[in-house]
């Protein structure tokens, strides 16, 4: 049983609050239409989710998803994303990319299945940190950065 596994029972009392906090960052800095379609890799229980426009999730914690009442969540994982080419119009990632085993087979997938803008937060205190950063930066256009307690946020467009 991988680590979201086995704290799934818990993540929300956990973790509710902080993800909830930069959702709500994220929402402030893009102007999501309804129209849109937006995917959220590394979904979970589905707290980063909380989009008003076309939402899909995926995650590869069958434990998270679960307890995500989504009806639009799928088992995958970012490094091999099931969708095809241009899928979406948003892709965000929250709190979730240091977990990926390939920073670089991730970001080729969300760059593929992608057309519009990206939105990647970042947990400062990864040791992954600095490399995932690096990676945004080679492979985005930044258009803003908005650092909060825990994450740093990422506000991308296609180079
Ligand atoms: C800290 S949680 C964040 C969950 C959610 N984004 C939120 O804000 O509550 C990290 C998530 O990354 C997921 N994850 C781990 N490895 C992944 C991978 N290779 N691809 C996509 N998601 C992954 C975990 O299962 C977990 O749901």
């Amino acid at each position: 049983m991988g680590y979201y596994d086995s704290i799934s029972a818990g993540y929300e009392e956990l973790y509710r609050e902080e993800q909830l906090n930069k959702l709500s960052i994220i929402k402030s800095g893009i102007n999501i239409g309804k129209g849109s379609k937006l995917l959220d890799i590394g979904c979970g229980t589905g707290i980063s989710s909380g989009f008003n426009c076309f939402v899909v999730g995926v995650d590869p914690s069958i434990n998270l998803l679960k307890r995500n009442s989504s009806n639009r969540k799928l088992f995958g994982i970012a490094e091999s994303l099931p969708f095809k080419d241009g899928s979406f119009d948003y892709v965000v990632s929250v709190t979730a990319m240091h977990n990926f085993d390939s920073i670089k087979k991730s970001i080729k997938e969300i760059k593929r299945v992608c057309k519009g803008k990206f939105v990647l937060s970042a947990l400062k205190s990864s040791r992954k940190f600095s490399c995932i950063k690096k990676a945004i930066e080679k492979n985005f256009k930044i258009e803003k950065v908005i650092e909060e307690s825990k994450d740093v946020i990422f506000f991308c467009a296609s180079l």
